[in-house]
């Protein structure tokens, strides 16, 4: 059977977990050719492995995503194994907790690094190829954090908006060129990520989290991974510079305790 990706080539960065693993998966089984590019080469290559031993395309590549050199290595990747690059999703992005008179400046920059400077070089970088090529995808990795504020997560909220208001300005920028170029907003997802209170509170954690979703759950990388794959495929052809918010319905609520339960 014909996957939707046949014949196109997909970098996905912080491939090796998560989010970019379900992701690197899903467009493995719809055809494409996958470079799944992370900090940690060793997840990169699991993921990578399993992709090929059940008959995936995957290469990957041990890089920094906010380093220009670790980009660029990456997309040459790209062009050398499978001659071209179709689908670009900066996925990398990582926060660290702490009030903000708390937070370091070194925290900061990191954050904003491996969160926003990723995102913008992973479009610098693809961009010209793409412009030549006629034609390409990009999809960003926001979050809900990027469209409200989060005690702690103040150098995280800064960068995810900024990938939000990036995305537009790259996609109207781009749009002459052919490229459609948005973002995808998760809600609190089943990953390594979920550990932010440490390995031993992760199951409070979902507990927490499954109360403000109300889907009453936390969402699986696999659910963010559909939306990306539509995003990066021919049904979104007329879709350019949006966020697509997949929350389990937590940015539609105000926030407001839950007045029917407590008339009862
Ligand atoms: N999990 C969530 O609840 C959630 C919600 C909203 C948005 N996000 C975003 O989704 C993306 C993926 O998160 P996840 O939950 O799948 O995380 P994860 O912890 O499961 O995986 C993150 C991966 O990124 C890699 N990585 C870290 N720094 C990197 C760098 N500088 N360069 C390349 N790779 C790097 C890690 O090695 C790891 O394999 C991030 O941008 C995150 O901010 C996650």
């Amino acid at each position: 059977m014909a996957g939707k990706f046949d014949g196109r080539v997909a970098i996905v960065t912080a491939g090796g977990s998560g989010i970019g693993a379900a992701t690197a998966r899903r467009f493995a089984q719809e055809g494409a050719s996958v470079v799944i590019a992370d900090l940690s080469g060793k997840r990169a290559e699991e993921v990578t492995t399993g992709i090929t031993a059940s008959g995936g395309k995957a290469v990957c590549i041990k890089m920094n995503a906010a380093d220009p050199e670790g980009v660029q290595a990456t997309i040459q990747l790209a062009l050398d194994t499978y001659g071209r690059l179709d689908i670009m999703f900066n996925n990398a992005g990582l926060a660290e907790m702490a009030p903000l008179d708390e937070t370091s400046l070194e925290s900061w920059n990191h954050v904003l690094a491996v969160t926003l400077t990723s995102t913008f070089l992973g479009m610098k970088y693809c961009l010209p190829i793409m412009r030549k090529q006629g034609k390409g995808a990009i999809v960003n990795t926001a979050s809900i954090s990027g469209k409200g504020g989060d005690y702690g997560l103040s150098s995280y909220n800064a960068a995810k908006a900024g990938v939000i208001n990036l995305t537009r300005s790259a996609a109207i920028e781009n749009a002459k060129h052919n490229i459609r170029i948005n973002c995808v907003c998760p809600g609190a997802i089943n990953t390594r990520a979920a550990q932010i209170l440490g390995k031993e509170r992760a199951d409070e954690f979902r507990r927490l989290q499954a109360v403000a979703h109300p889907l009453g759950r936390m969402g699986e990388p696999e659910e963010i991974a559909n939306t990306v794959l539509f995003l990066a495929s021919d049904d979104a052809s007329f879709i350019t510079g949006v966020e697509i918010t997949v929350d389990g319905g937590v940015t539609a609520h105000t926030g407001l305790p839950d007045m029917l339960r407590l008339q009862k």
